[in-house]
């Protein structure tokens, strides 16, 4: 079972070393766990999915200390470079044309790469300690509950993997907001993340649109455009699912009746001007109904609901605004058959 180490240089220079040659360390960021390898050691990355049974099409994020190591892994643009200094370090991943050094395991076979500067002081130590971009997918079972704590991760795949860096709950709670930039004019929001679509058009030129369905079912990923993109794991209709069966119902209506005695009601706050049948356990995602702390909340929550055998837990979507249509964007395929 791998151990859940203190963020202390001594154990910090021991997960460099793991890495550099070739290894798995779950690492901290502000988003949610990463298990991480060097990004330019084509085995290395190949472990990662086979620690996590994550399929082979499914495209992993690279990070990065900055630009310039960005701009040696991918071909950047003035305008990608506008997004990077406004939210880098930060829960921003990009998605650009890949430069050559970077496998194609990484990419999944694609053509371009996807780029994130992780803000939180453990990755970055590993970062500029081992001075190499680190390929890190969220530390969990592929389509199960993200990992927003280091016991989450030892619970998931302690048996797999030599070492966690213990950073404390990530402050996010959620994935990245990931842009596809390789057309400047039209940027495409190809996941909703940390960073709201507000946030980012205060910096974006063009109108953020939304990926394209794709013309015809079951259609083949295109290695060259990337197009096709529905196909990676984390736009699955089906993913961060929990054991538990997970219903929806649209925030601020009545939950739908239990069918089970075990029943959870998961509400984004607590003052609720609707009733839920007697005996009914309810809770709440967010104090004050910030969809931020509800953000933050939510997978730590999913996690303990998770492990109480229930029969049942009922959650109230999230608001429209800031971080709502992320959380909504999770619960929706949580809560997929
Ligand atoms: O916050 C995060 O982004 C976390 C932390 C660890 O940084 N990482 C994360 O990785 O969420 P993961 O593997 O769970 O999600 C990566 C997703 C893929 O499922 C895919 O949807 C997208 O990133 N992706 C990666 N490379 C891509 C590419 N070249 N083109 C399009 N999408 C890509
Ligand atoms: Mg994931």
């Amino acid at each position: 079972m791998a151990a859940i180490l203190p963020p202390e240089t001594a154990n910090l220079h021991k997960a460099v070393e793991i890495l550099k040659n070739g290894g798995l360390v779950a690492l901290p960021t502000e988003t949610v766990y990463g298990l991480a390898a060097n990004a330019l050691d084509e085995a290395a990355c190949r472990r990662i999915f086979e620690v996590k049974g994550r399929p082979f099409i499914d495209p992993l994020i690279s990070h990065v200390l900055g630009l310039e190591q960005a701009r040696s892994l991918a071909e950047t643009t003035p305008e990608a470079e506008e997004l990077m200094a406004a939210f880098w370090p930060g829960a921003l991943t990009l998605v650009l044309p890949k430069k050559d050094v970077v496998p194609d395991i990484v990419t999944a076979g694609r053509s371009s790469v996807a780029l994130r500067s992780p803000n939180h002081p453990v990755i970055r130590d590993v970062l500029q300690l081992a001075a190499i971009p680190l390929a890190a997918p969220s530390a969990n079972p592929f389509g199960q509950l993200s990992p927003t704590r280091a016991e989450h991760v030892q619970n998931a795949l302690g048996d797999r993997i030599p070492m966690i860096i213990d950073g404390g709950p990530c402050q996010f709670g959620i994935e990245s907001t990931i842009v596809d930039m390789r057309n400047p004019d039209a940027p495409v929001l190809l996941r909703p993340g940390a960073i709201s679509r507000e946030e980012l058009g205060q910096v974006l030129n063009a109108p953020l649109r939304l990926p394209q369905p794709r013309p015809h079912a079951g259609g083949s990923t295109d290695a060259a455009t990337g197009a096709g993109s529905q196909l990676a794991p984390g736009m699955l209709e089906r993913h961060y699912s929990p054991r538990t069966p997970l219903s929806l119902f649209e925030c601020g209506t009545r939950p739908p009746t239990a069918s089970g005695t075990g029943t959870v009601v998961l509400f984004q706050r607590p003052d609720q001007p609707v009733t839920v049948p007697a005996g009914t356990e309810t809770l709440w995602l967010s104090e004050d109904g910030d969809t931020r702390s509800a953000a933050s909340a939510l997978f730590a929550l999913l996690h303990e609901l998770d492990s109480r055998g229930l029969d049942w837990i009922a959650v109230e979507k999230a608001p429209r605004t800031g971080l709502g249509p992320a959380i909504n964007d999770r619960l929706v395929r949580a809560s997929a058959k």
